[in-house]
């Protein structure tokens, strides 16, 4: 398996790829490689000659510096982890901050007409303008045909479509299913550092979802979101950041619902100081 560590060997190798007439899949992460970025590898692998996935943990979107600094860093495992899909058709870029962003490490403000105000922006001041700032660089360097996103982060994945349009940046973005481990968590990178009790509380989490999904069709937004909040309340390991209900093409709190909209459930949790978010179809 090929390991790119800077931005000039990568470029000259796409080239070849790109003369070559290959097809360039691209999966960007920040490592600590669980089954959920394996499934948007194997989709990737499914429609594309070549699927190049990069591994940097981004320094701009993180709002919380403790966060950034406990980020699980995990490269010789990800490696491992990938060549088990498979040793040719997988190249890894795991860049240094350096890298990308010199000696100025910051981000661009973007505007993707108002995404970026609701659910994680609201609780992660500048998250999103990080987000944006190193997706489109990546995009930039490794000029991918198709890109995978999870729908693990809707919010994130819907941003980075409204980017892709307004830059009129040429790759198709395509959004994967969230992939849970066998008691219903959404898997993430930051599970690893779940406390054996907080670890056991956090699939309470996608039940109360799966309880809210069931209830959508007769119970109206506001008593659900009641509920949720009372739920947490009682709960004697997690707290609840937010639950919202949302039209999923502007990401809005429903006021009321209407039949011809698209709904989704947002959540996020603490479990002891670890963040963890999820979200369900509802309709
Ligand atoms: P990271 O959290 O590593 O996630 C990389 C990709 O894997 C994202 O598209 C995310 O939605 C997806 N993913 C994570 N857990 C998943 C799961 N359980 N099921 C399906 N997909 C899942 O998201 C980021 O990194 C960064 O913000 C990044 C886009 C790389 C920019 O730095």
């Amino acid at each position: 398996m090929q390991i790119f560590k800077n931005k000039t060997d990568l470029t000259a190798h796409i080239d070849h790829l790109k003369s070559e007439k290959k097809t360039l899949g691209f999966v960007p992460t920040m490592g600590a490689l669980h089954q959920g970025h394996a499934s948007l590898v194997l989709k990737g692998l499914e429609n594309n000659d070549v699927v190049i996935v990069s591994v940097f943990v981004n320094p701009t979107q993180f709002d919380n510096k403790e966060d950034l600094v406990k980020y699980p860093r995990t490269l010789e495992k990800d490696v491992v982890l990938l060549k088990n899909i498979s040793e040719d058709h997988i190249i890894v870029y795991a860049p240094t901050v350096a890298d990308i962003y010199g000696n100025d490490i910051s981000s661009t403000s973007f505007s993707y007409d108002g995404l970026e105000h609701e659910m994680e922006g609201k609780f992660r001041t500048g998250h999103f303008d990080g987000v944006g700032t190193i997706v489109k660089r990546l995009f930039e360097i490794v000029r991918p045909d198709n890109a995978y996103f999870g729908e693990k982060d809707f919010q994130q994945l819907m941003i980075i479509k409204k980017l892709v349009e307004k830059h009129h940046i040429p790759v198709n973005v395509v959004g994967c299913k969230i992939h849970r481990a066998s008691d219903g968590l959404a898997m993430s990178s930051r599970n690893t550092r779940l406390k054996p009790q907080y670890r056991k509380a956090a699939p309470f989490i996608y039940k109360t979802l799966k309880t809210v999904k069931q209830n959508f069709g007769t119970k109206s937004a506001n008593k659900i979101t009641e509920w949720v909040k009372k739920e947490f309340a009682k709960h004697e390991l997690l707290e609840l950041e937010y639950f919202i209900i949302a039209d999923v093409d502007t990401l809005k709190t429903v006021k009321r619902k209407s039949n011809k909209k698209t709904y989704r459930a947002f959540i996020a949790v603490y479990a002891d100081d670890i963040r963890l978010i999820d979200n369900i179809a509802l309709n």
